[in-house]
């Protein structure tokens, strides 16, 4: 995607050929930077502390910190400290889990001279590769948005979204934005309700970003709005991303998202889910055995912004001394989905469904 005319994935390898660019998403909105990861240790930080985020760039990130581990040291026990740390970083995106194994594929069968370049070859294919399963996302999705757009006589689609699931999430493009994107480009006429996603504000902070970058129209909402704009008919559907569904189409999604397929469901409107196929877990058959990350109360007891001087500054916003829980995800139950979109099409939101369009799927 373009800011301020020039293209950028979320993640590249310089110019030296080794080391890795990500662009520093804790300092979005306000301030459009760049890190450099030079090292395993770089690459896992950028993944705890959120520097990268989204189930699919959390992957990719991976894939480039195995290479950059590999640079230091290329034996089997190396490969396998470095695939351990990295999945440490975060526990409920499964797409990490993906990505390290197929740099154990790519990258263990090697002998030891070959397994620095056959690593970053992987990693940049898995980059690759997720840039043309989200663009597929995004084709397959455009008709669902169009045949809400044949209905709504020239008034645009709204369209509800949580978290960011947007072309920040991935290496490019996104999943639950994708089609947003596809269908703007279109000339089809799209309006999107971005629920802000606290604590740490994926929504406002980034989702406004990037559809605000692309032209997008969009209007940020308090977390609890989308049941009042779904009671009054202002909603026609939901399009949110996933960081681990099971095999029996339960969606594990940023902290909130299972409030909004109620409210959905309650109202009659449509709630899809979009993702890669590296985001099923066929080793899982339902979502209470994902596992829910807690992170930093400090994320619900503080909120960071930016200040009248320029500067960014985080700010206490309870009293001292309350406890706070942060969890950072939630489970929405199979039976409140109305489909997947997939890069091989969109499928009601059941096992069955996703077994019709992965045939061919395998355990780990
Ligand atoms: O904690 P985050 O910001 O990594 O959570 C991201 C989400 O919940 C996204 O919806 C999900 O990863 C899908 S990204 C295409």
């Amino acid at each position: 995607m373009k800011i301020d005319g020039k293209p950028y994935r979320t993640i590249w390898l310089n110019e030296d050929g080794w080391s890795v660019e990500i662009i520093d998403q804790t300092r979005l909105p306000f301030v459009f930077t760049t890190v450099t990861l030079r090292s395993l240790e770089d690459a896992a930080k950028a993944i705890s502390t959120m520097q990268v985020r989204g189930a699919p760039l959390i992957g990719a990130t991976a894939a480039y910190g195995v290479a950059l581990a590999l640079r230091d040291n290329a034996s089997d026990d190396a490969l396998d400290r470095a695939c351990e740390t990295l999945a440490a970083t975060r526990p409920t995106a499964i797409n990490l889990r993906w990505a390290l194994d197929e740099m154990q594929k790519a990258v263990r069968n090697q002998p030891r001279d070959k397994r620095i370049a056959a690593a970053y070859a992987r990693a940049a294919a898995i980059c690759d590769e997720d840039v043309e399963t989200n663009r597929k996302i995004g084709e397959h999705g455009l008709g669902l948005i169009q045949a809400h757009a044949e209905k709504k006589d020239g008034e645009p689609v709204n369209i509800l979204t949580h978290c960011n699931a947007g072309w920040l999430a991935t290496v490019d493009w996104g999943t639950a934005l994708a089609p947003i994107y596809r269908a703007h480009d279109e000339g089809i006429k799209v309006h999107v309700w971005v629920d802000e996603t606290r604590p740490r504000n994926q929504g406002a902070s980034l989702t406004a970003f990037e559809l605000g970058a692309h032209g997008v129209p969009h209007t940020i909402v308090a977390d609890n709005t989308g049941g009042h704009l779904m009671q009054k008919r202002l909603v026609d559907l939901c399009i949110v991303g996933t960081d681990r569904v099971t095999a029996n189409g339960d969606v594990a999604n940023k902290i909130g998202t299972y409030l909004k397929a109620l409210a959905a469901r309650d109202n009659g409107v449509q709630f899809f889910v979009a993702l890669p196929h590296s985001t099923i877990d066929w080793n899982l058959d339902e979502g209470s055995a994902i596992p829910i990350e807690q992170r930093d109360p400090q994320e619900v007891t503080h909120i960071a912004g930016q200040l009248s001087d320029g500067s960014i500054a985080t700010v206490a916003i309870t009293p001292k001394g309350s406890p706070a829980a942060n969890y950072g995800f939630d489970v929405t139950p199979a039976r409140l989905v109305t489909g997947f979109i997939t890069e091989r099409g969109v499928t009601p939101g059941s096992r069955e469904g996703l077994a019709v369009l992965y045939p061919d799927h395998t355990r780990r």
